[in-house]
């Protein structure tokens, strides 16, 4: 089951927010696309769907981990292109942020097994006349969200509904947080 459409920058922060209100402590998303295809754009508007300040969101090229802690849950941001292995990712104290939070890891097959523990989501972004087709593959136990399909036309292999009772309980859980 996934979720495939063509987005202009607009509908990355549509698809953002259609995205948040299922992702849990603990998940991984995988953005995968070539230079320039809307990875950190992705976790921008992320940020920004789970409560977070986008304008904190600075690619982590060379400082390769970012965290976002206004984010809730909180976002771990990490840029693997220049990784050598997971080694060096654990020696940023990774696996001790992910547990509360969620990790969006750009080029994230540089690092062997990072898909292996948590949910782990897949985000496929590729360039399209100036917009970019990007296709979301959910965890195996996740049905699609349901606002996805509502956007840009995009299309939907399956579809559950985001049952209003998780999004208020989600704000409520905002709330009492911040
Ligand atoms: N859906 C979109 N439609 C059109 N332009 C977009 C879209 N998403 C992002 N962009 C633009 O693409 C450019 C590259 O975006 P971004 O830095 O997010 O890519 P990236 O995949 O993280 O790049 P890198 O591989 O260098 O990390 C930016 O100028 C951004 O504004
Ligand atoms: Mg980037």
């Amino acid at each position: 089951m996934h979720w495939r459409g063509l987005v202009d920058e607009e509908g990355m922060g549509r698809l953002a927010q259609a995205v948040a209100p299922v992702l849990r402590a603990g998940d991984r998303v995988l953005l995968e696309g070539p230079l320039g295809a809307g990875k950190t754009t992705w976790v921008r508007h992320l940020v920004a769907a789970l409560g977070g300040d986008p304008g904190l969101v600075s690619s982590p090229t060379y400082t390769v981990l970012h965290v976002y802690d206004h984010a809730q849950p909180v976002v771990v941001h990490v840029d693997a292109y220049r990784l050598q292995g997971a080694d060096e990712l654990a020696a940023l104290g990774f696996d001790e942020l992910v547990d509360d939070a969620v990790a969006c890891i750009e080029w994230a097959g540089r690092v062997p097994g990072v898909a292996d523990h948590g949910r782990a989501w897949r985000v496929v972004l590729e360039h399209a006349d100036g917009r970019r087709q990007v296709t979301v593959f959910p965890p195996s136990d996740q049905d699609v969200p349901c606002a996805l399909p509502m956007i840009d036309g995009g299309s939907v292999a399956g579809c559950a509904t985001v049952g209003q009772a998780d999004i208020n309980a989600q704000a409520r859980s905002r709330n009492q947080l911040s």
